[in-house]
């Protein structure tokens, strides 16, 4: 690892099968910064983060592994890149216990997914889910990340971490980098159901999981919801059906959608549709070959994240005793 290179930190929830949108507004991106050669990159599973709905222990393991075997698949280079998992680097837990004391309640109370989930989910609002966006800030503080590519979802928790850096770095001396968002071009793809909508796996009926068979792509983009009138147009306002499938052909063939627009000119939605069925079957067939043909070597997987966790706590732990001496607690 070139330790000069800026570094760059994201997570991804261990919570079941990965969709589209994680893959177009995260994972694709992760593979491209890696490829880049501009940073030094860490990966992880955010299990932690996966705890503040309803869930069953016997299906976690299965739910951090398919993360990890995401990302490997996807591109991520465990040689390049620390691919590791959230729970095994006790200084994530240690720093959101920091951190809390200057987290400020009322902007906790207002972040948009907080208030979401809690909708969705009124018997379970839980401290852990109130607290989800710190323990995010710590997840990036304690690497001195300087970029962070995400989906637009998470830009106001990113918000919170640099407002918590900033806040840190003033009271007790400069401790923390405030971290940068890198968004793709598509950061919030859409439900296939309702454009309307973020595609989310709270919503599975609107989601193109990773792992769907070439039948059921084909079924679900046909079936996606489109606009009035017949125009291969990118018009988000008026036609957000349309547009949001014009960026995932975007996003998976790397053809500008200016390009795709005049493909079709005079084509109709059956024959646009049946065709990104195809572009999005030529990307994930593939990924879906290298899943599998991992999935087979538990032992080597193994490897690859004990590597990778030793390198994170590493990294971590010098933090975090810079982090205690700065705020005093250091007796011994
Ligand atoms: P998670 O697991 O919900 O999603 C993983 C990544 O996918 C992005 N994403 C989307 N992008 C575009 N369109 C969509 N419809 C869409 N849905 C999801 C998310 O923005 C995210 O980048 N809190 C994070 C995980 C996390 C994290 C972190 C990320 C924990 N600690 C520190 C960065 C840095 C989350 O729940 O992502």
């Amino acid at each position: 690892m070139n330790n000069k290179k800026p570094i760059l930190i994201s997570g991804v929830q261990s919570t079941g099968g990965l969709h589209a949108g994680n893959y177009l507004g995260a994972l694709q991106n992760f593979v491209a910064l890696q490829n880049s050669g501009k940073y030094q990159c860490f990966f992880f599973v955010a299990d932690y983060h996966s705890l503040n709905e309803d869930f069953n222990p016997k299906e976690k393991p299965k739910q951090i592994l398919e993360v990890v075997l995401s990302f490997l698949a996807a591109g991520i280079n465990p040689k390049e890149s620390v691919v590791f998992v959230q729970s095994a680097v006790p200084m994530h837990a240690e720093l959101t216990v920091i951190l809390n004391n200057f987290a400020p309640f009322g902007e906790l109370k207002r972040m948009a997914q907080f208030k979401d989930k809690s909708e969705a989910a009124p018997q379970n609002v839980n401290v852990g889910l109130f607290d989800y966006p710190v323990l995010m800030a710590a997840d990036v503080l304690l690497y001195d990340a300087t970029v962070v590519p995400v989906g637009e979802d998470q830009l106001q928790h990113l918000e919170l971490a640099r407002t918590l850096a900033r806040k840190f770095n003033a009271r007790f001396g400069k401790t923390f980098i405030e971290p940068k968002p890198l968004l793709t071009l598509t950061p919030r793809l859409m439900g296939l159901d309702d454009p309307n909508k973020k595609m989310s796996k709270s919503h599975p009926a609107g989601c193109l999981f990773l792992d769907d068979s070439p039948k059921v792509i084909k079924e679900k983009i046909m079936r996606a919801t489109t606009d009035s009138g017949k125009k291969i147009k990118y018009d988000e306002k008026n036609k957000p059906g349309i547009s949001n499938l014009l960026l995932i052909y975007s996003a998976l063939s790397n053809k500008p959608v200016k390009t795709i627009e005049k493909m079709y000119k005079n084509k109709g939605y059956a024959e646009f549709k049946k065709d990104l069925a195809e572009v999005v079957i030529r990307v994930l067939m593939p990924f879906q070959k290298r899943k599998k043909l991992l999935k087979t070597n538990k032992q080597k997987l193994k490897t690859i994240i004990a590597a990778g966790n030793k390198k994170a706590e590493i990294v971590a732990n010098k933090k975090i005793i810079e982090i205690k001496k700065k705020i005093g607690l250091t007796i011994i």
